[in-house]
């Protein structure tokens, strides 16, 4: 894998940090409704990165597949599960077109996909297409709780961007979630949304700010080189002056919230 191609791959992990208990606690949300239904359960992940999600599902023994279009995700995978998983097919294939039968899977897992399709319809009926009746659909999301130096960075980079002439678009991932859950409804299904974890995150303003500079999330992906580069000057400028120290932690509280789905 070049170097180049893995760096997000391998930051993904740092940016987006679970705790352990907090993966456990994720795990079991998952597959404790599908192991209760179905014997041997396959589970299916869709968009599956690193393995955040994926790692603490297949290390209870379930068998697991998981598609991502990144083979530099799919390589810090593989790194990760190297000697340990016996029953895990990893595939660079297209969540929009999957390679598998209807009704082969027990569990379907979406965690920060959808909104990075455009074409997101195409990936939930794949998605339906693939359970078999009876199974789970599960999309997960994180979510932070109140104001954060984090938050306060973001704000203060998009309002730089602001003065630049150029209008940053966020909350496309929330409005996303509304719009697959009126779908389902549309659908017939019912969605059921469930608060699994609570946790503290220590995060250094340095930390923040480099998540912006290395274009970490996606977001910033939408800003054209000629107004990134000179923003996050003006940004690392503005942090300069505002923090005595950009190595002390401040805390972020999160969320993690699963919408549970019966086919
Ligand atoms: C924000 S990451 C989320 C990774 C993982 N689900 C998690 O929560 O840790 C989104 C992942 O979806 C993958 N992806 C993007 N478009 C995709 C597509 N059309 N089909 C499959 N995977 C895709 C990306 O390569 C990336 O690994």
């Amino acid at each position: 894998m070049e170097p180049a191609a893995g760096r997000v791959a391998f930051a993904y992990d740092r940016t987006r940090y679970h705790p352990p208990e907090v993966s456990g606690r994720i795990a079991t949300a998952i597959t404790a409704p599908v192991e209760a239904r179905f014997k041997e359960p396959h589970f299916l992940e869709l968009g599956v990165g690193t393995g955040r999600i994926g790692v603490p599902v297949l290390a209870r023994g379930f068998r697991f597949t998981a598609v991502d279009t990144d083979p530099a995700m799919l390589q810090v995978f593989r790194y990760k599960i190297a000697g340990v998983a016996r029953k895990v097919r990893l595939i660079e294939a297209d969540a929009r077109a999957l390679p598998f039968e209807r009704a082969s899977f027990h569990g379907v897992i979406s965690v920060h996909l959808w909104h990075l399709l455009d074409d997101w319809q195409r990936s939930l009926l794949e998605a339906l297409r693939v359970l078999a009746p009876g199974g789970y659909l599960f999309e997960g999301w994180d979510e932070s709780v109140g104001e954060s130096e984090d938050c306060r960075i973001q704000k203060t980079w998009a309002e730089i961007l602001r003065r630049q002439g150029f209008e940053l678009v966020r909350g496309r991932h929330r409005e996303r979630l509304l719009a697959v859950e009126r779908a389902l409804k549309g659908l017939g299904l019912v969605p059921r949304t469930e608060l699994v974890a609570e946790w503290t995150e220590e995060r250094t303003p340095r930390q923040s700010l480099e998540a912006i500079a290395e274009r970490l999330y996606s977001y910033t992906l939408q800003v054209p080189d000629d107004h990134f580069f000179p923003s996050v000057k003006a940004l690392l400028a503005w942090a300069a002056e505002t923090y005595d120290d950009l190595d002390r932690p401040y805390p972020i509280r999160w969320r993690f919230f699963l919408r549970v789905t019966e086919r």
